[in-house]
Formats: structure tokens, C-alpha cells, sequence
């Protein structure tokens, strides 16, 4: 079974959709989600451009704001300060990687908590990791999504992540854990991890590697969710961290690469900015 997270996020965007046009009425507006693109990178400006057509979709507000590469640390600092403290404004995204001369920490920690639709700010980590309320990260939100719309049991199985990156890898181990799974985090260094990934019932890959999952690492039946988004050497093209054709016919249920993973991210981040619109109309909520 191969889980199409175009599908699923198609479905979710429309029933968010149906809610977000009642907001009006309800709440005088709509939520409003401004992205910061710094610079020119190819990949980044694909992905805020999927980020502004999910928000048309959904009816939410979207501004994209374009900054120069060589914009100063500061300036950025400045124009997060300004939507921080501007009220029209639900959720601030700036999208990652940044320049080379700009503290991406700095930066996460500059955009307040509550505006916070990434869920990367140090205080959203440490409520998830704490199990308090939080906005919960995209990419591995959409994971768990995606495996609970397929129907996929977590509770009680050995799941394996590879990978441990702030943004997927721990985040979406924590999630599972907190699904009751077992969980095993692997990475580059990890020794025979051949050996350790075909005890995985449900396999996450999360190592940005083209390929790097072989049919021979795979164990009958195994759930595999490739976070991977990568080019191919040979032909070019988009591929996930998993040989899809290979690994295909061993695994019960695949994630795809395109039209997986990366539809989840983004239909958790417009129900992300809509969580944390909604939040400014509940004065007990986080
Ligand atoms: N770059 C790659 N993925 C992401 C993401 O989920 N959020 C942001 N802000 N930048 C990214």
C-alpha cells in the first residue's frame, strides 16, 4: 500500500477550508501567516511557494516576504521584532536554511513562542519533550497523521528512526514514543545499521541521503515513512532517502517521494497557523 500524503492532505485542506470560512463571521478575519524568505535558494523558494498555495486553498492569509542573502542578522531580528508585536499577524515562519552569517537559533528564538507555527522555538521543544501543550513540529505531526489515516497500529511496535535533526528525526521519535511505540534512533554512525533497521516494524528515514534505504535493510512487512527530499546524481530527479522500487515490494505500507511526507508539512502548517489564531481567542490556552 503506498500512503499518498497528497491525497490525505487534499482532504484535511478541505475540511480546514469549511472551517476557516466560518472564522469571519465568528472572528471578524482570517488567520494570517507571514513567511520570511531570505535570499534565492531554488528548494526554499519551492517551498514557500507550496506554503502560499496551501494558504490560498485553506482561505488563510498569506504574506511572503523576500529578503536579499546578504540582509544583516540584525535587520532580520528587526523585521521579526515588528510582526511579533503586530496583532494582525497569527503565525511567522522564516524559512531554513539560513545564510551562513545568520544564527539560526537566534533567529527560532527571536520569533515569539505564540506565533510560533513551526514549532522550532526552544519553549514549544521543551513543552513537547515535557508533555505539555505545544504547537507541535510539521513534518513529524504529518508522520503521525499519515500512519494513523493508513490505518497503522503504533502502540506496542518497534519503531526505528534514522536520522536526529531538531526538525524531523528527534521530534517525530518523541511523537512516537508518546504513541506508545518503541523507538530506536539511528543515524550515519550507527554500527550494522542493516541489523538494527530490519527489526523495525515501522522505519522512518530522516537522513537526507539519496537511495540510502536498500531492499536488503527492510524486514517483511515493515512500515516505511521517507522524509527524504533529494536529486538524484544520476537522472536529476526528486528521490527520497529510500529506494522506492525496491523497497516497495517488501514493505506493507510506503510513504512516496514526491506526494508524501512533504503535503503532510505543509497541510500541519496551515493547521498549525490556524491553532495558533484560535489560541488568541482562548485566554487559558498555552
Ligand atoms: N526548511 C525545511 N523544512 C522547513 C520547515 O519545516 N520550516 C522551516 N521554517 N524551514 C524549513
Amino acid at each position: 500500500m503506498i500512503i499518498s500524503g497528497k491525497d490525505l492532505s487534499a482532504r484535511l485542506k478541505a475540511e480546514m477550508a469549511a472551517e476557516v470560512a466560518g472564522f469571519p463571521g465568528k472572528y471578524g478575519r482570517v488567520p494570517h501567516l507571514v513567511v520570511i524568505l531570505v535570499g534565492d535558494d531554488p528548494a526554499s523558494m519551492s517551498y514557500v511557494k507550496g506554503k502560499a498555495k496551501a494558504s490560498e486553498v485553506v482561505g488563510i492569509r498569506n504574506t511572503t516576504i523576500r529578503k536579499p542573502a546578504d540582509i544583516t542578522e540584525a535587520e532580520l531580528l528587526g523585521l521579526i521584532a515588528g510582526l511579533n508585536a503586530d496583532d494582525s499577524v497569527d503565525g511567522i515562519l522564516v524559512q531554513l536554511p539560513l545564510p551562513a552569517h545568520i544564527s539560526e537559533p537566534k533567529v527560532i528564538e527571536a520569533i515569539d513562542k505564540s506565533k510560533d507555527v513551526d514549532g522550532f522555538h526552544p519553549l514549544n521543544v521543551a513543552a513537547l519533550w515535557q508533555k505539555q501543550p505545544c504547537t507541535l513540529p510539521c513534518t513529524p505531526k504529518g508522520i503521525i497523521r499519515m500512519l494513523k489515516s493508513a490505518g497503522v497500529g503504533i502502540s506496542g511496535k518497534r519503531a526505528v528512526v534514522i536520522g536526529r535533526s531538531n526538525i524531523v528525526g528527534l521530534p517525530v521519535a518523541k511523537l512516537l514514543l508518546d504513541e506508545n511505540a518503541t523507538v530506536t534512533i539511528a543515524h550515519s554512525r550507527t554500527a550494522d545499521l542493516p541489523s538494527v533497521t530490519k527489526e523495525a516494524e515501522i522505519l522512518v528515514v530522516a537522513i537526507g541521503r539519496p537511495r540510502f534505504v536498500t531492499a536488503d535493510m527492510v524486514s517483511d512487512g515493515a512500515v516505511v515513512i521517507d522524509v527524504g527530499v533529494n536529486r538524484d546524481p544520476e537522472t536529476g530527479r526528486l528521490c527520497g532517502d529510500v529506494d522506492f522500487e525496491a523497497v516497495e515490494p517488501k514493505a506493507s505500507v510506503i510513504s512516496p517521494v514526491p506526494g508524501g511526507v512533504g503535503p503532510m508539512t505543509i497541510c500541519c502548517l496551515m493547521e498549525n497557523t490556524i491553532e495558533c489564531f484560535l489560541r488568541r481567542y482562548t485566554p487559558d490556552s498555552i
